[in-house]
C-alpha cells in the first residue's frame, strides 16, 4: 500500500479543484494555484505572486473564502503577495519553520509548520519537507495533487547552490518518489514546455533528475556548468 493511501475517507480528505494561474513580472513567470473545496466553499492559495487583481478575481469567481496562504519557500517570486492576501482575508501564511529561520521572513499572520498535516475544513494539506533548492523548502500534498514549488518541475528540478544542497535535493526527490502515486498530479512553481498538472508516472519517465541512483552523480549533473539563475528566463 502506498504511504499516501490512508485508511478512511475522513483521513484522506477531500479531492479539491485546482485552478492554475499563470502570473508574470517582466521575465519571471510563476504558477500560482487556487485549491478549492467546493463543499465547504473554502480555498487556499499556493505561492501567490505578481498579480493581485487576477488572484482576487479567481477567489471571487470560485465563490469561496480564502482560508490560507501556503508557501513552498521564501524566494520573492513565491511569497510576493502572501502578506496583502493574508491581511485582506484574515488568514494564516504557512511556511516551514526551517525556511522561516534561514530567510528571516516575518508577517503578522505567519505560522511556522512542520510535517504535521493541516486541516482546512475537509481539505487535508500534507507538508513534505524537501530541502535542496533552499534548506527549508516544502512540497504540499492536497488530495492527489503535489504542489512542488521549485523542488520538482515537470522536466527538471530546482537549482542548488552547492554539493550539500544537491545531495539534499537528491534525497528530497527520492522522498517524493516514495510518497506520491503514479496518478498524482504535479503542480510546480515554474514550467518549461510541459504544462502543470501532469501525472507523476509521466514525470518519472521524462524527468532526467529522477533517473539517478546515487547522490554523487546527481550532484555532479545538477551542478554542471551553465546552470545558474539565468535559467529563470527560460521559464514560460
Ligand atoms: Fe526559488
Amino acid at each position: 500500500m502506498n504511504k499516501n493511501t490512508l485508511e478512511t475517507p475522513q483521513e484522506e480528505g477531500l479531492e479539491p479543484q485546482v485552478v492554475v494561474l499563470r502570473v508574470s513580472n517582466m521575465f519571471v513567470i510563476n504558477y500560482n494555484y487556487l485549491v478549492i473545496d467546493h463543499i465547504n466553499s473554502t480555498s487556499i492559495i499556493v505561492d501567490p505572486a505578481w498579480d493581485l487583481e487576477r488572484i482576487e478575481q479567481a477567489i471571487e469567481v470560485s465563490n469561496t473564502t480564502l482560508k490560507g496562504v501556503l508557501l513552498t519557500h521564501s524566494h520573492f517570486d513565491h511569497l510576493h503577495l502572501a502578506k496583502p492576501l493574508a491581511e485582506k482575508h484574515n488568514c494564516p501564511i504557512w511556511m516551514s519553520q526551517e525556511e522561516i529561520a534561514i530567510s528571516g521572513y516575518d508577517a503578522p499572520q505567519l505560522q511556522p509548520i512542520d510535517e504535521t498535516p493541516i486541516w482546512v475544513e475537509s481539505l487535508k494539506i500534507v507538508p513534505l519537507l524537501t530541502p535542496g533548492h533552499t534548506a527549508g523548502s516544502m512540497c504540499y500534498m492536497i488530495g492527489n495533487n503535489l504542489f512542488s514549488g521549485d523542488t520538482l518541475f515537470i522536466e527538471g528540478c530546482g537549482l542548488c547552490n552547492d554539493v550539500k544542497a544537491a545531495h539534499h535535493m537528491y534525497e528530497s526527490l527520492n522522498k517524493i518518489k516514495a510518497y506520491v502515486n503514479e496518478t498524482t498530479r504535479i503542480f510546480p512553481g515554474h514550467k518549461y514546455a510541459r504544462s502543470p498538472g501532469e501525472q507523476f508516472a509521466t514525470v518519472l519517465q521524462n524527468n532526467i533528475y529522477l533517473q539517478f541512483s546515487n547522490k554523487e552523480d546527481f550532484a555532479a549533473y545538477r551542478l554542471r556548468k551553465g546552470q545558474n539563475h539565468a535559467k529563470f528566463f527560460e521559464f514560460y
